[in-house]
């Protein structure tokens, strides 16, 4: 098992965080290779509640390796507002992690830019971000002209580069009707600061992934947001702006495929949403508001309501496929308990067609009723439950039916925010041993 990844096959918030911290004991390093500040990843450790935005999840285990890798955009005052927060609550935040200096650096015109366009509809909706300038600052990677590197962050040109840049930006925040004022000599001071502050962090993860692959080290890859809000395969135009599928894995850390042996998908055992976008089987009803409530559906980076539905076996049908995955773990069991009955989408029927296909296009998905297959719920508390025998027999028919829709076996099943509250169909030797 040289290399494992985590996906998320939803939307984004399917609990990686707490199955990253569950299986780092098992590797040498933990790897974040895409997204940025908009990720929230949560670690429940008896009282004390981790969340984290670039850091790895793995950091709260001292002996392992976190690599923050290229492909993520890293913003510099909340990075440091995580580094701080942890190392102020006894968490070791030294040697133990490294800063790609290849990953690009979310600056405050892309925050601006991130602000400025929040309100503009997009296909008749607003995409409605998490404001973290996650989207112009990969514009601007792809760009090139005005993108910054870490790297070039803690070079002696950081205030010229900055000085051309803002000159370009003010005409682009203007355009956009942005009144927001770029003041080179403040974002100077204020971002030379962070940058010295991150040196130490900064080098070539690339080099080090490479050559612990080569020397038989194990790495976990913790995936950011979840596959259907992948850029290139998830629900475009309403999605995130890198690849957040399995697909990312590779271009975003620099491993090559070969050393990608085994992929679990995370999945609520329902489905939310934050921000705009098509969402088929949403519940926009005492369900949905009753699921909210229990499952605390309220976004850990922004605190918005999120948007909740019934579990979508078509959309993690093609998100399982399109990301390799192996095993399910399915979390958060325990937020259905004592619903009277519980229901899957099989199918959708578009323009009065059944389609088992998952649609390209928004407007298709738009458009999509849901076709349900109910299943009885159960009544008992799951909570404490700590082996998947030991479920109510309805509780695994319903995973049961899951893993036929999706065609790949559930193997983890979470039941509560804390670590206890797994179960493993195998061990985590087993399950990892490929
Ligand atoms: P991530 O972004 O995928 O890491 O997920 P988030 O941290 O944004 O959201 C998951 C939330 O669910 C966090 O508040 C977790 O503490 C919590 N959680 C994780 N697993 C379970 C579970 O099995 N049951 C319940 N009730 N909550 C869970
Ligand atoms: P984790 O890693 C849930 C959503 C936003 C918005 C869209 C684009 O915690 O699962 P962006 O700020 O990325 O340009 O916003 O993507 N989004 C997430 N939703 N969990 C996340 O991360 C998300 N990261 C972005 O709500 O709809
Ligand atoms: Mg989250």
């Amino acid at each position: 098992m040289p290399g494992t990844s985590i996906i998320g096959l939803q939307w984004g918030d399917e609990a990686k965080g707490k199955l990253v911290d569950l299986l780092t004991p098992q590797f040498d390093l933990v790897v974040r290779y895409q997204g940025g500040a908009n990720a929230g990843h949560t670690v429940v450790i008896g009282d004390q509640v981790f969340k984290l935005h670039h850091v790895p999840s793995g950091i709260l285990h001292p002996q392992v390796m976190n690599l923050v890798t290229p492909g993520v955009v890293v913003s510099p005052p909340i990075l440091l507002g995580e580094i701080d927060g942890l190392i102020d609550r006894g968490i070791e935040v030294g040697e133990n992690m490294i800063l790609s200096e290849r990953a690009h650096a979310v600056l405050p015109w892309h925050m601006a830019e991130d602000r400025a366009m929040n309100s503009t509809s997009v296909q008749g909706e607003s995409i409605g971000t998490t404001l973290r300038g996650i989207g112009p600052c990969y514009r601007d990677k792809v760009g090139r002209t005005y993108a910054v590197r870490l790297g070039d962050m803690v070079r002696d040109d950081f205030a010229e580069r900055v000085a051309t840049i803002v000159e370009a930006k003010r005409d682009v925040l203007k355009s956009l009707g942005s009144d927001e004022v770029l003041d080179v000599a403040a974002i100077v001071a204020e971002y030379s600061g962070y940058a010295e502050r991150l040196r130490p962090f900064i080098g070539d993860t690339t080099d080090y992934l490479l050559d612990a692959l080569d020397d038989g080290k194990q790495a976990l890859f913790e995936g950011a947001q979840g596959a259907l809000l992948d850029i290139d395969h998830g629900t475009f135009p309403f999605v995130t702006s890198s690849n957040s599928s399995g697909v990312g894995v590779c271009s975003g850390s620099g491993a090559p495929a070969k050393w990608i042996r085994n992929v679990i998908g995370v999945i609520k055992t329902y489905s939310t949403r934050v921000g705009g976008g098509p969402f088929p089987t949403e519940l926009e009803d005492e369900t949905g508001e009753r699921i909210r409530q229990v499952g605390k559906e309220f976004g850990t980076t922004t605190g918005r309501p999120r948007r909740c539905g019934w579990f979508d076996a078509v959309a993690v049908r093609y998100t399982a496929r399109l990301s390799g995955v192996d095993a399910l773990s399915a979390m958060m069991l325990d937020v259905l308990s004592e619903l009277p009955e519980l229901k899957i989408c099989v199918a959708y029927e578009i323009g009065g067609q059944r389609v088992e296909r998952f649609p390209c296009q928004v407007d298709e998905l738009r458009d999509a009723t849901p076709i349900y297959e109910t299943l009885p719920g159960w009544k008992e508390d799951i909570t404490g439950v700590r082996d998947m025998a030991d479920l109510p027999a309805n509780a695994q028919a319903y995973l049961a039916r899951i893993s036929e829709l999706v065609g790949v076996p559930v193997e983890i099943v979470s039941v509560g925010p804390d670590r206890e509250q797994t179960m493993f169909r195998q061990s985590k030797e087993q399950l990892l041993a490929v």
